[in-house]
């Protein structure tokens, strides 16, 4: 397979000139940048993304986070190649296909004894703002309407629709877009003193008790839901402190607030489960999961929902043939996308990636922090096949360093995200130990060689 992938390449067509990559507006890149220096991936093949000139670069971040079964997975693409053939597309709403109840029995049977309901969705922003909606509109079913405000959680993502930068505690990612959803922000965990945790952190558990000062101002009656990513992903993978989520849940329950778990990046295999809740014991009333589910083949995304939320829309007394919620997507449960992720279900079961990845974590973390030392890095943080690294600062350009690692290390045939001041690693859940040694040894290299 190997070698044709790169028979294809050298007789793919030369790099695009400037002018054939000018149209394309690229997301969440400097354009300017990408265009003056283009990074063009054109195939690839479990660990590795292979370039335009036909080099290997190893794939330290799984694609986006979502290709932890590694890429170009034969499985994959039969299920999709096979579904294509025979369903490409049936109607979303008013009619079914088998593909998409099947994945949402797959879904209850792996998420947590009580998410038994699975709304599909394209994309893990959908799923959020999904996720978003059903809390209110379950709140207006159970006679409370005035619960409508969301929390969120500093350095939170939660994709880029209006609800999602809402509550998500980026400010580059809400501020350029004027009046969103009124909401309120819980603080970071990430603390100082927590500095090179390996894991989870120790300090920060106090931080939960914020949420009953805000529910103090607020008033209890005034809030639909808490949102928070189990494991910060894209705001710089940062832990839970000790005890921290069974906090959050514990005071949700004793006010009477949902607690909705971003589970896009944890779910599905990177913490060394199939889920973040399943790890750390704590079950959200929802729950969000997209990237890993179809292991990026595909978009799609999922919103795992409770029984007494999906029974509150089922029992509010309508005539059966109207609509019990007024939301979906033309592609929810798209036939190709429940194929593949159905496929990707089976190589997570069958090859026990969760179990290899709770138990290679170890490895993944020893390695990580042999970096402690290396010049420019404030923290080293990880958990499960997630890790980051947190540069010092420029002055004057705070977010240049991560992004001239990124760029060695590309180079030096790596592949690592950088954003903010952090380096962001999600390793495929099949990487192997001297793939994860060359990876961190790179990593060392280019912040000895910064200025
Ligand atoms: C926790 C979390 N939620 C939501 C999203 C948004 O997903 P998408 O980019 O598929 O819309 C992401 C993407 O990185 C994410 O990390």
């Amino acid at each position: 397979m190997w070698p044709l992938v790169l028979e294809m390449i050298r007789m793919d067509r030369p790099h695009l000139t400037r002018e054939e990559l000018e149209p394309y507006w690229m997301p969440f890149t400097g354009n300017r940048q990408f265009k003056a220096d283009p990074r063009m991936i054109v195939a690839s093949e479990g660990v590795f993304l292979v370039d335009d000139s036909g080099r290997r670069v190893l794939d330290g971040l799984s694609g986006l986070w979502c290709c932890g079964v590694g890429h170009n997975r034969r499985e994959i693409a039969e299920a999709v190649n096979a579904q294509l053939q025979t369903l490409d597309y049936a109607p979303a709403f008013q009619f079914g296909h088998p593909g998409a109840f099947a994945l949402a029995s797959r879904l209850k049977a792996i998420t947590p004894v009580g998410l038994d309901y699975a709304f599909f969705t394209n994309s893990g922003s959908e799923a959020v703002d999904t996720a978003l909606k059903m809390a209110r509109a379950y709140w207006r079913l159970r006679g409370k309407s005035g619960k409508t405000r969301f929390i969120g959680r500093a350095r939170g993502y939660h994709g880029v629709n209006y609800g999602g930068v809402s509550v998500g505690g980026i400010p580059a990612n809400v501020e350029p877009f004027g009046p969103v959803l009124e909401t309120a922000l819980l603080s970071s965990t990430l603390l100082p003193e927590n500095a090179f945790s390996r894991g989870i952190p120790a300090a920060g558990l106090e931080l939960a008790e914020e949420l009953i000062a805000l529910i103090a101002r607020f008033g209890a009656d005034q809030i639909a839901a808490v949102i928070v990513e189990p494991v910060v992903g894209s705001g710089g993978v940062v832990p839970p402190p000790l005890g921290y989520l069974e906090r959050l849940r514990a005071i949700c329950d004793e006010n009477e607030i949902l607690l909705i778990f971003d589970e896009v990046i944890t779910g599905l295999g990177r913490c060394g489960a199939m889920t973040a809740a399943e790890v750390f014991g704590v079950v959200p009333d929802i729950m969000t999961l997209a990237k890993q589910l179809t292991n990026g083949a595909i978009p799609m995304g999922a919103v795992m929902a409770s029984a007494p939320i999906y029974e509150a829309f089922m029992n509010a007394g309508a005539p059966q043939h109207l609509l019990e919620f007024n939301h979906g997507y033309t592609y929810s449960g798209h036939p190709v996308g429940c194929a593949a992720a159905l496929a990707v279900l089976d190589i997570l079961e069958q090859e026990a990636l969760p179990q290899r990845v709770a138990k290679e974590a170890m490895y993944f973390e020893d390695v990580l922090h042999e970096l402690k030392g290396a010049p420019h890095l404030r923290d080293i943080r990880n958990f499960g096949f997630a890790g980051g690294l947190q540069l010092a600062p420029m002055e004057g350009d705070p977010t240049r360093r991560p992004f001239e690692v990124a760029m060695r290390m590309w180079h030096k045939g790596f592949y690592v995200r950088y954003g903010g001041d952090i380096i962001a690693l999600g390793l495929p859940f099949i990487m192997e130990r001297n793939e994860i040694d060359s990876l961190v040894t790179a990593l060392g290299e280019v912040l000895d060689e910064l200025d």
